[in-house]
């Protein structure tokens, strides 16, 4: 049996028939072709699956497609193509903060949504933050250097 959904995705108005088992990652890769969203555990662990809804940054293989009915979610499609991060995304390139890859779109969101909150977080905040991040190339390191780059240049800019 399936349902009626309606939401919105970067903006955009989706409506579809999904299954009540459907996870949200799923519905974005396979039936939007949104696949910037990737899955590594599937159990909540990893993060490399995080993206906003309504503001909020949550795991989207812990999400079902259902809930969110009249959300508004967006991806690293979204926040790519809005230029939000931008600078951020610059700042990654610049400090080899990926390798494969493969945890970018869930670093970068999971660092956006720190650096909206508290754009000065110290390293140990960085770290703090993306604690439920895992990356297995870069050690880390490189990816709190462009997050708190990225943080002072936006504080500079503000100021
Ligand atoms: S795939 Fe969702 S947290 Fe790992
Ligand atoms: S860049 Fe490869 S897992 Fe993070």
């Amino acid at each position: 049996m399936s349902h009626a959904l309606s939401l919105a995705v970067n903006g955009e108005r989706i409506t579809a028939q999904v299954s009540p088992r459907l996870h949200l990652a799923d519905f974005l890769r396979e039936t939007l072709g949104l696949t910037g969203t990737h899955l590594g555990c599937e159990h909540g662990v990893c993060g490399a699956c995080t993206l906003r809804v309504n503001g909020e940054i949550v795991r989207s293989c812990l999400m079902l497609a259902i809930q969110a009915q009249d959300a508004n979610v967006e991806t690293i499609e979204g926040l790519s193509d809005s230029g939000e991060i931008a600078d951020l995304q610059q700042a990654f390139e610049a400090r080899n903060a990926l390798q494969c890859g493969y945890c970018t779109p869930g670093m970068l969101i999971t660092a956006q949504d720190l650096l909206l909150h508290h754009p000065s977080a110290d390293r140990a905040a960085i770290r703090a933050h993306l604690s439920g991040n895992y990356c297995r190339c870069t050690g880390y390191h490189a990816i709190v250097d462009a997050i708190e780059a990225t943080g002072r240049a936006r504080m500079k800019k503000g100021a």
